[in-house]
């Protein structure tokens, strides 16, 4: 590259400016309020993991494993990989740290970056994020059900509507098996019409052949065998009782064509594309905001992961959010706005520089939120980035505010935004009424908890306090 040519971020892995972080917050703040109404506990594992847990945890033929992993090798040599997914570092963690012993029904969730080599396009990117949660050692649907009240429960306080839960059960171990040989023959006559893709996998995978998203492949899919059909007694068993378990939260089936928020479908067709997946397995879908890559959520039952990395034998039962994907559905139904600073502080002549920053040390003591622009120009242009910080008050201090040991504040928004903002309009708009019934500024005093606070009313709109009072005057605004 030449000297002084800008360094480009690499492809399929995204900035995320303070404009996305706000939803990206929001989201995270809702996921760890209902998460710890369940009673699940935060769990942070390494970004990084030896390739061989992902080989042997996710599958060596899933498209994870085969194609999608960034593997490489480490100075020693050991090969290591940047996590494509969550289940299973935390399962590692929960053999490694000896939860079966400690926390043998331990209930986990954990929020992070996965990395993936796919294609790029909208909603699939290489490194991208989940929110996912995990519940080991027990294994009565029960917890299934708890799992999809969970996640309906979460897409719910965020207002979400657009999304609907898909749950199907993949049978025990052996009725996974059965059923890939009776999908194989099935697909095995019309092997030449599938893709190339398919092809390959129709040796490897046979059941991913189902979820490909070529029309060919899914027009041949959907004549397919159910897994249904080909399930063992205990694996329907547990499917009847996350049925019932479901029906006793009040979480109805939804058989209709239109997606209702808060049911659930049936969907025969989910086969998730890893391999530790028996019994139930669910995704969710979404119907705007996303396009083709509509898959929102995935997860299922895994009872046999534990002890195929060498744990001690327990059921378990997880499932990981796309959070790009829930994000954009989310932008794509609502738009949030920036929630700004309480006040910004615009300070010019002497009481620019250290003057301000008394002020807003004072403020931020008292736990307001303040920005100012420490570039000090012209009360114009401080005022123009007061407006743009979408604080809904600004606090002038000048050499006239200085002289007289006031602090003028002037209200940036309409009283309607500043009622939004959590502002006691009715003292705002009190005060403003008051300031226009004279033609020159004059003194004045309002009450406040009993004692009459000197006031200086300004027909201009704005009202100033005496700098002892300001911190009482503030709070008092946010009071309403
Ligand atoms: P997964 O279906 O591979 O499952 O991923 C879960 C979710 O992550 C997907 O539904 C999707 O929203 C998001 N996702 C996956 N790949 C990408 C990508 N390249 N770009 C953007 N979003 C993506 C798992 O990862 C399992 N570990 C879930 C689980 C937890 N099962 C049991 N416990």
């Amino acid at each position: 590259m030449s000297k002084g040519a800008s360094i480009t971020r690499i492809r399929g892995m995204n900035d995320l400016l303070p404009q996305d972080t706000c939803v990206w917050q929001r989201v995270e703040a809702a996921a760890r309020e209902v998460f710890l109404r369940y009673a699940y506990q935060e769990i942070r594992t390494p970004i990084m993991e030896r390739t061989e847990l992902f080989a042997r945890g996710i599958g060596e033929t899933t498209d994870i494993v085969e194609k999608e992993m960034y593997t490489f090798d480490d100075r020693d040599g050991t090969s290591l990989t940047l996590r494509p997914e969550g289940t299973a570092g935390v399962a590692r963690a929960y053999i490694e740290n000896g939860l079966h012993v400690s926390d043998p029904r331990a209930r986990l969730w954990y929020a992070g970056p996965m990395f993936r080599h796919e294609n790029v396009q909208a909603g699939r990117f290489r490194q991208f994020h989940q929110i996912g949660a995990e519940a080991f050692g027990m294994d009565h649907p029960a917890v299934d059900a708890e799992m999809c009240a969970m996640l309906l429960d979460l897409f719910a306080s965020l207002g979400l509507k657009n999304l609907e839960l898909q749950i199907n059960s993949l049978g025990d171990a052996e009725d996974r098996r059965n059923y890939r040989s009776v999908l194989v023959s099935y697909f095995s006559g019309q092997e030449n019409r599938l893709c190339e893709n398919c092809q390959r996998r129709l040796k490897t995978n046979p059941l991913r052949v189902l979820d490909c998203k070529v029309e060919g492949c899914s027009a041949i899919a959907r004549g397919a065998p159910h897994t249904f059909d080909h399930l063992g007694e205990q694996a329907r068993a547990h499917f009847e009782g996350l049925r019932e378990c479901l029906d006793a939260m009040g979480i109805r089936e939804n058989a209709g064509e239109v997606p209702v928020p808060g049911t659930f479908r049936i969907n025969p067709r989910i086969v998730r594309g890893l391999d530790y997946y028996v019994r139930t397995a669910f995704e969710v879908t979404a119907f705007t905001g996303v396009g083709s890559q509509n898959a929102v959520a995935g997860g299922g039952r895994y009872d046999q992961l534990i002890a195929q990395l060498g744990g001690h034998p327990t059921p378990a039962i997880g499932f990981a959010i796309g959070e790009d994907r829930l994000v954009s559905v989310l932008n794509s139904e609502q738009t949030m706005e920036f929630p700004g600073p309480d006040f910004f502080v615009v300070a010019f002549g002497a009481a620019g520089g250290a003057g301000a920053l008394r002020l807003v040390s004072e403020l931020r003591s008292a736990g307001f939120d303040v920005d100012l622009d420490h570039r000090f120009g012209s009360p114009k242009s401080q005022f123009k980035q007061a407006n743009k910080s979408g604080a809904p008050f600004a606090i002038i201090l000048g050499d006239g505010e200085l002289q007289s040991g006031m602090a003028a504040i002037k209200p940036l928004m309409t009283l309607e935004k500043l009622q939004a903002g959590g502002v006691d309009t009715e003292l705002v708009s009190r005060l403003l009424d008051r300031s226009k019934e004279q033609p020159e500024p004059f003194l004045a005093t309002e009450n406040l908890d009993g004692a009459g606070v000197p006031l200086l009313l300004d027909p201009s709109g704005q009202f100033s306090v005496g700098r002892d009072w300001l911190i009482r005057f503030c709070s008092r605004l946010f009071a309403g």
